[in-house]
């Protein structure tokens, strides 16, 4: 029975059918108590007096708390201990949570929040990065710097050169199922709590802390969100903490679910960038050497603001061996929400930086964008591991990334050119300069982009998972690991693995919920391990309760364990054959532990942040996109004609899973690069806090030809049946969306196109004004 198939999701017929049970779908008892928070409405300063008497008398309140009425750890921060749940007079942010209303309903709440009178005592809030830089407003002393050669130097040598700077939006999560907990008080003090949340270990952590108890008196249980994306690693903390402090100090059961519009003013989402660049080649477009600035606008918080940083960094070469390069990043403090985890977690920030560069220098040569690419890819698999030596420098020494870790499995050559053939990149691209030539208003405009993504968290403790898998006597299967459901279909993923070790159908294995109570210590499911993780530690669980049936079987039919086998719902032993049912049925009767825990360390990684020198990934995942847009030249209204993509997913696990996580990844990617854009007022008001405002894409702006295709390779690592991550990589295929508006607005004039991100009709038409009157050259 093979693993790999195209199965829908485990709970697609629920999705649909709008059974699927979300965390505030949990029936709760007839008292239990909706929450709200108050939110402050300056940037930044102190409070100098909250009158909540008015809050207090609301209809339908049963309690409020403050800062004051906590009586353990006043915090939700996932790192630093920097972010109180309640303010502690000092306000970091407009939107930050004051104090805490608990009512009878979820509308009482929220009404009662508004009534509160609070004066503050008012700074002038950091909010832009050149603010924040002139205040020295930092997380780290300094900034990060990671790199090899002696860049000045390389790049005054340079024959040729090109700068510029440019900005990247942040975005917003805008999962479907905003934030959402519940908790319910058991006896003798523990809590039992439901959070929407991407990892249930911190919420069971932060609880505990809050309520000042063990870990041990604290359950957390997750079935699924809807949608994560990043953003429900730590921004789940503070509602899960919130129902429980006033589960504890009431008695009853607590719920709370943010609004959309509090949802956006709340929470953190993707860190904006702005990035410096000067990169130097060679008439042929070889690059030479190269000097990236990050300048990361991380909010209030620390969060997770340090990996992110990181991640960008070691993005910032892509797919591409750069002899001389310097990184450097800064992570900047600022009065707004404190940006989070978002897919990716910054490899798109550093990636689209260094697209940018080469479509830069493919412009400034006139070279051909992709061409100019491929003479600067990492050196394939292939001759890494021969490392013929071709020149001077061996393909060993060009597969060093910037951070010292050699790129072994590089396969974009071959990607790019099967993907280049199937799209017919070729005639189009000329039908594209055809058309532009021809055509004064409607402009188009071809790109390609290539993605390395590096797999693993950066953090090496991370990269660890737990199962749990019991067997009953009547042969089901109950499976339980520490993975989140968000829509991924990393259930669905595990549960195949687990009918494909013991040979049954996947009707007999039951996907049940996140439960710290069944695996513990577990890491967020992000960094798109989650299956690589998870599905290793579940066949790990199977193999071990698969032997020791076999064993047993072996003992009474006198044969040799090997000749145990599991297949088509089925276990023979020689030439007796029996159902897995019965084979369940006899171990049990034979007093045969049916029961397994599993775990999973991922090999290899080894990574030093400080030195910004190791292994930190265990492998890359590989992906190539050519998007095709049109743009109106008077509007700057633009749409995505055409997107072929060839995406890396190893030996997929599900190809109809992983087609659905590109074609999703690749959207929300586009979406990030064109329409989605945030905008705060100079008082550090987000303005832009609901759909209205805050345009997603929609059905209608998916590419009118969307071609995806796996491309069909085994990892050459050791992972769980040869598969990739996927969750993640395919985000960035999107900056070939962004790539091609550029192109689009280059055929408006003379010049390399200044523009940033997103590409909203106002950015593009702004940067078509720009063209051909010297204002056009990337600054
Ligand atoms: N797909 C859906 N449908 N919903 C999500 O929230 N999150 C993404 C990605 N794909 C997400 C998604 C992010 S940010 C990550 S890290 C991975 O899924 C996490 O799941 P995995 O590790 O199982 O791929
Ligand atoms: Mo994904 S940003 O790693 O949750």
């Amino acid at each position: 029975m093979s693993v790999a198939k195209p199965l829908p999701h485990d709970a697609a017929a629920l999705h649909v059918t709008g059974q699927a049970r979300y965390v505030d779908d949990i029936p709760l008892p007839a008292d239990a108590l909706h929450l709200a928070f108050g939110l402050s409405e300056i940037a930044r300063g102190h409070i100098t007096q909250m009158d909540l008497d008015a809050v207090r008398a609301a209809p339908g309140v049963v309690a409020v708390l403050t800062a004051d009425d906590l009586p353990f750890a006043n915090d939700v921060s996932p790192s630093a201990h920097d972010e109180p749940l309640l303010s502690d007079g000092t306000v970091h942010y407009l939107g930050q949570p004051l104090f805490l209303v608990a009512a009878t309903t979820h509308l009482a709440a929220r009404k009662a929040a508004r009534l509160a009178e609070v004066t503050y005592s008012e700074e002038p809030p950091i909010l832009t990065i050149e603010e924040a830089l002139a205040a020295d407003s930092r997380f780290e002393e300094g900034p990060r710097v990671y790199g090899r050669g002696n860049v000045d130097a390389a790049l005054a040598k340079a024959p040729r050169k090109v700068s510029g700077q440019f900005e990247i939006g942040g975005q917003e999560h805008f999962y479907l199922e905003s934030q959402a907990a519940i908790a319910l008080p058991q006896e003798g003090g523990d809590m039992l709590v439901g959070s929407s949340t991407q990892h249930p270990s911190e919420i069971q952590h932060k609880v505990a802390d809050a309520l000042g108890v063990p870990m041990h008196a604290v359950r957390v249980e997750t079935r699924r969100m809807g949608g994560g994306f990043g953003g429900k690693e730590s921004q789940g903390n503070a509602l899960a903490i919130a129902c429980a402090l006033v589960a504890r100090a009431t008695g009853h059961a607590a719920s709370m679910r943010y609004d959309r519009d509090d949802d956006m003013t709340i929470t953190g989402k993707r860190h904006d960038f702005r990035i410096d660049y000067t990169a130097g080649f060679d008439d042929d477009g070889k690059l030479l050497a190269v000097d990236v600035t990050h300048y990361t606008r991380c909010g209030w918080g620390m969060d997770l603001s340090l990996p992110v940083a990181d991640r960008a960094m070691l993005h910032a070469d892509n797919a591409y061996w750069i002899p001389e390069i310097r990184i450097t990043s800064h992570r900047l403090k600022t009065n707004m929400q404190s940006a989070t985890a978002f897919r990716g977690f910054g490899g798109p920030q550093g990636m689209i930086g260094m697209e940018r560069i080469m479509d830069h220098i493919a412009h400034d040569l006139g070279m051909d964008p992709v061409e100019l690419r491929r003479v600067n890819y990492y050196p394939s698999a292939q001759a890494v591991s021969a490392d013929a030596s071709g020149g001077s420098i061996s393909p060993k020494m060009k597969a060093k990334t910037p951070y010292g870790q050699t790129v072994e499995d590089f396969e974009l050559h071959e990607m790019t050119e099967a993907l280049l053939a199937s799209s017919d990149y070729a005639a189009r691209k000329a039908a594209v300069d055809t058309w532009n030539a021809e055509n004064p208003i409607l402009k188009k405009g071809i790109a390609f982009s290539p993605v390395k993504f590096g797999i693993s968290f950066t953090l090496t403790h991370l990269n660890q998972a737990g199962a749990l898998v019991h067997v009953y006597q009547d042969g089901s299967i109950h499976l339980n690991h520490g993975g989140t459901e968000m829509g991924q279909g990393l259930f669905q993923k595990v549960a195949q693995v687990a009918a494909a070790r013991f040979g049954v159908g996947l009707e007999a294995v039951k996907i049940t919920a996140t439960d710290t109570a069944k695996v513990p210590n577990t890491s967020a499911t992000a960094a798109s391990s989650g299956s690589d993780l998870n599905g290793m530690a579940v066949k790990a669980a199977c193999d071990t309760i698969r032997d020791r049936m076999a064993a047993y079987l072996a003992q009474v039919y006198q044969a040799d364990i090997s000749e145990v086998r599991f297949a088509d719902g089925h276990v023979s032993v020689g030439s007796e054959t029996m159902t897995f049912a019965e084979a369940a049925g006899r171990a049990y009767a034979g007093r045969v532990s049916l029961s397994s825990t599993g775990f999973y360390k991922t090999p290899k990684v080894d990574w030093d942040r400080i030195k910004g020198d190791g292994r930190p990934f265990f492998y890359f995942a590989y992906g190539a996109a050519i998007t095709e847009v049109a743009v109106d030249r008077l509007t700057g209204e633009n749409r995505i004609l055409r997107a072929d993509i060839l995406h890396d997913a190893g030996a997929s696990l599900n190809p109809a899973i992983d087609i659905g996580q590109i074609e999703g990844a690749y959207v929300q990617g586009a979406g990030w690069l064109t329409t989605e854009e945030l905008v705060w007022d100079d008082k550090g008001r987000l303005r832009t806090h609901a759909p209205s405002t805050y345009k997603i894409p929609a059905c209608s702006d998916r590419p009118d030809v969307f071609n995806v295709t796996l491309w069909d390779t085994e990892n050459r690592e050791d992972t769980i049946y040869r598969s990739k991550a996927v969750g993640e990589p395919p985000f960035m295929l999107g900056i070939s969306a962004w790539l091609a508006l550029s192109h689009a607005v280059a055929a408006c004039g003379t010049g390399y196109p200044a523009l940033n991100a997103p590409a909203t009709a106002e950015e593009v038409w702004r940067a078509i004004r720009g063209m051909g009157r010297g204002m056009g050259d990337g600054v």
